[in-house]
């Protein structure tokens, strides 16, 4: 028989967010990530933090703030960024950029790689790794002795999460469906009667490797880089820390390196220049310039 709700729960079911509340929570999001939420979003924010909010002692939603977000340390960043980052990803997500990748990049990084020298490629916001895994399966591909070599991708992002959900490496079998069958060969292992889940093929999960990683901290990365994705994440940052981002990324970017943005952003003038066209959102750096120690660019 259905219980009638104690006054407790009735007010812990709605969260009844105050506009204070909100700019707290966008506050700190954008404090911890770069991320801007405008008012269009205070739904998805009211829904995604309601459950926590109900499995918090929290007597009010501004308690649930000060107590599991502002005062928890790492453990409020990570359920703030886990549940306000939108992780929407899939296998061959804006496909035209891997079939630049194979035709402009792959030739050339399989010749460097077969003369020994490091190949590196970037999966900067890979969420639960559906991204860096099918720039793999391009590799297997084209390069099908790519394991033998010092060639590897490295998958980062802010959320630790997602960045489990790739390393376990394991996806609905219903993440494949659509997926052309000469490339879904070196995604899946083949196991048969996997319905509801299916497991990534070994060699492609040694080629990539999961790491956090925060655009708007420090970065622990050097490079150089041969290829980086860095798409669908900068959109939802504002102007200034976009621009910081694709400068941080150009300078981590090999001389002839290529770089892959979200189909709907778009590089700074400033950064723009570095680079020329090679397909939509898809850019090779420009042969005759070199960044000098100021950011400037000089001719070669
Ligand atoms: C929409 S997904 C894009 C995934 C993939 N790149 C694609 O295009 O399919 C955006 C990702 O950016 C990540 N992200 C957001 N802010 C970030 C930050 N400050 N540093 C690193 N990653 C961030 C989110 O956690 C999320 O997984």
């Amino acid at each position: 028989m259905d219980q009638a709700a104690s006054p407790l729960e009735y007010r812990k079911s709605s969260i009844n967010m105050t506009e204070e509340d909100f700019r707290t929570v966008s506050n700190l999001l954008y404090r911890l990530t770069g991320i801007c939420l405008d008012q269009s979003s205070r739904q998805i924010v009211e829904s995604r933090l309601s459950r926590h909010f109900r499995d918090s002692h929290a007597g009010t939603f501004s308690e649930f703030i000060e107590g599991t977000l502002l005062r928890n340390g790492q453990v409020g960043a990570s359920l703030l960024i886990s549940a306000l980052t939108t992780n929407t990803t899939r296998f061959f997500r804006e496909p035209a950029h891997f079939e630049i990748f194979s035709r402009d990049v792959v030739p050339q990084i399989s010749r460097r790689a077969r003369k020994g020298e490091r190949v590196r490629i970037w999966s900067a916001a890979c969420s639960s790794g559906e991204e860096p895994f099918s720039i793999g399966a391009v590799l297997l591909r084209d390069f099908p002795e790519v394991c033998e070599y010092d060639v590897k991708i490295l998958a980062t992002d802010v959320d630790r999460l997602v960045l489990e959900k790739g390393k376990v490496g394991r996806y609905r079998a219903q993440s494949f469906s659509g997926i052309d069958q000469n490339l879904s060969r070196y995604l899946v292992k083949d196991c048969g009667d996997g319905i509801n889940e299916l497991e990534l093929n070994d060699d492609l999960r040694k080629l990539v490797t999961f790491r956090y990683l925060n655009f708007v901290e420090p970065w622990p990365v050097s490079g150089p880089f041969d290829a980086i994705f860095c798409r669908n994440a900068a959109i939802y940052m504002d102007p200034e820390v976009q621009a910081r981002l694709w400068i941080g990324l150009e300078k981590v970017l090999s001389p002839d390196g290529c770089l892959f943005i979200g189909h709907s952003e778009r590089l700074t003038s400033e950064v723009a220049i570095h680079f020329d066209s090679i397909g939509r959102t898809a850019f090779k750096r420009r042969k005759a310039t070199l960044q000098t120690g100021k950011g400037n660019s000089v001719c070669l």
